[in-house]
């Protein structure tokens, strides 16, 4: 009997959670431009296009921020639960982002009939060797493979094709995409532009992520160890005549919850 697998599931609440993921990014974009627009018009073709670039380069970085909070938020408050619910269309918006920004990068080198330009940096192996003067633009690209690898392998088809552990392990590399993404963005813009508000974003990020990691890795070992103590208290207590000739550590947790 073979299993039969259905490109998208929709239903209600997963209509609803794309409608607000769609509305929230519109909406993002949208002000960006406006401001950016407003404080700064671009002057040619290009300018405009590098505003583009910028809008949906960090609209992608701040949803992927987003998916990884998402895990120790619910792991915290299960109201998070339904932010996860639906979290593999996130991942796909995100991908469809991330490869809007990389198109306008390359629509910004052709209007300049620059293209040659845009393979030169990417192969200059010298470069590869420097830190500052690092070809950002490939610590985007492999980010970029890495987010489309996720985004084509998140339907529950290659869940059962790939083995969870296998799933789970390629899943585990948006980690990796996160890494690169801050280097793209501190060896790339942040070199030139001055602005207090990429720094930031990066510093918020990286900081947000690791802070919810940790406090929701702390809350559930602390759980879990007070209810080993609270399962053996009350072994203990359902069998007295066993408790006088305890040892070890049963011992130690069993008086540790009778203070
Ligand atoms: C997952 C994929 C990617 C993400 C999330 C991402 C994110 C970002 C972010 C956040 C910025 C800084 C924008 C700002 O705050 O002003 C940026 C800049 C930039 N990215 Fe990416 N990037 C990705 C992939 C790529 C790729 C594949 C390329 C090109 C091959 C690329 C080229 C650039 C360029 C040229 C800039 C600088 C734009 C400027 O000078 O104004 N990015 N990117």
């Amino acid at each position: 009997m073979s299993v039969g697998y259905r490109a998208v599931q929709w239903n209600r609440a997963k209509l609803r959670y794309d409608g607000i993921l769609l509305a929230g990014v519109a909406l993002y974009i949208g002000i960006f431009l406006l401001i950016a627009h407003r404080l700064d018009p671009p002057k040619d073709l290009p300018a405009a296009i590098d505003l583009r670039i910028r809008a949906f380069g960090s609209c992608a970085f701040i949803m992927l921020t987003v998916i990884l909070s998402i895990g120790p938020l619910a792991r915290l408050d299960r109201r998070f639960l339904a932010l996860l619910y639906n979290r593999r269309h996130f991942g796909v918006l995100t991908f469809l982002i991330a490869l809007t920004h990389a198109a306008f990068m390359v629509e910004w080198f052709a209007v300049q009939d620059a293209l040659p330009n845009l393979y030169d940096e990417l192969t200059r192996t010298s470069d590869y060797a420097k830190f500052i003067g690092f070809p950002f633009k490939a610590l985007g690209l492999a980010a970029l493979v890495l987010v489309f690898l996720m985004a084509a392998t998140s339907h529950d088809f290659w869940l059962t094709f790939l083995t969870p552990p296998v799933w789970k392990s390629l899943h585990m590399a948006v980690y990796l995409a996160y890494g690169l993404l801050v280097m793209h963005v501190a060896l790339g813009i942040m070199q030139s532009d001055r602005s207090p508000l990429i720094p930031a974003m990066l510093v918020i990020g990286v900081a947000g992520v690791s802070v919810l990691h940790l406090i929701a890795g702390w809350r559930e070992r602390a759980a879990a160890s007070a209810s080993r103590c609270s399962a053996t208290a009350a072994r203990s207590a359902r069998s007295p005549i066993s408790a006088p000739i305890r040892t070890g550590r049963s011992a130690r947790a069993a008086s540790s919850t009778a203070v």
